[in-house]
């Protein structure tokens, strides 16, 4: 990708992440909780350490950290939508904790100084970055040694079979879409996220895999999903009529897909990690 390709990926990025900030917290989407949980879990933040959150989205993960680290540590997260800025300090106020800090930055080019935090993370992140090694690097450089840099993707069946419709009757609709489709497919394959690791020279690097899956209970719920995500941009390139016409179709189709328990949202998800050597 060029420099001006790259920027104009992020600007639109930028374009969709502060158009759906508002309904980010949305109790659809609380995969992204449920995975902040077992984030913290793999990292292990102890208490009094640093530790810095990219791509924050809403503040999931910088608010389990928070709790980890309690008062003596302190988290920095950091977005490149103001939006979700303001969306994760407004979630940290509520939880009453005092020990983060949000920055408008991008992750790319942090701000920060070498070997400053003891951990790095970025949940659901570094498959927006327009060049995916040059910010693990980045995040390698702000981390100080024996510290943990972790990220998160999900794997290729999370959201099927609802996604793959989502995705063909968009196409049948002349909707032209990226390939991959959805800009997390860049990190479905757990040998891209090693390579990543290894490239960047990160040691010991390892992959978890979490389920953190559940059932919704109406079609209405998948479309929470859909409007408060990546996925409404998608919708958005039909015009208004036809984009209620395909709703309608959508989620006509997914009604088949409920059994006695609701609609299974399977959300698999890839927990990357390595150790910074020592330098
Ligand atoms: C799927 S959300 C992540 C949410 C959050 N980490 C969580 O797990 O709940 C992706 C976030 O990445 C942010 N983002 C995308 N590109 C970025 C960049 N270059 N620098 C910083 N943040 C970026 C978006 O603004 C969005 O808030």
């Amino acid at each position: 990708m060029t420099d001006e390709t790259a920027q104009q990926h992020k600007q639109r990025v930028i374009g969709v992440f502060d158009t759906i900030a508002s309904g980010y917290d949305h109790a659809a989407l609380r995969f992204f909780v449920f995975a902040a949980d077992r984030v913290v879990k793999t990292l292990r933040p102890r208490p009094g350490q640093k530790i810095l959150d990219i791509a924050t989205g809403a503040g999931a993960v910088a608010i389990a950290c928070a709790q980890a680290v309690k008062s003596d540590g302190r988290v920095m997260a950091i977005d490149l939508s103001q939006a979700m800025v303001d969306k994760a300090l407004e979630n940290a106020r509520r939880m009453g904790l005092t020990n983060i800090d949000q920055f408008h930055m991008d992750a790319d080019a942090l701000e920060f100084r070498r070997n400053y935090f003891d951990h790095s993370v970025c949940s659901f992140g570094l498959f927006f970055l327009p060049d995916m090694s040059k910010a693990l690097n980045e995040w390698v450089r702000v981390t100080k040694a024996g510290g943990k840099v972790l990220f998160t993707s999900f794997s290729a069946a999370t959201f099927d079979p609802m996604a793959n419709l989502f995705v063909e009757q968009l196409e049948a609709r002349g909707v032209e879409m990226n390939n991959p489709p959805f800009a997390s497919r860049r990190l479905s394959d757990p040998d891209v996220c090693l390579e990543l690791m290894r490239s960047a020279g990160l040691g010991s690097a390892s992959i978890e895999v979490a389920q953190v899956g559940y059932h919704l209970q109406s079609v209405d719920e998948w479309w929470a999903v859909v409007w408060n995500s990546g996925m409404r941009g998608l919708v958005q390139r039909l015009d208004e009529k036809t984009q209620v016409e395909f709703k309608n179709q959508h989620l006509a189709s997914i009604q088949t897909l409920f059994d006695e328990n609701g609609l299974w949202m399977n959300v698999e998800v890839l927990i990357s990690q390595g150790i910074i050597p020592s330098r």
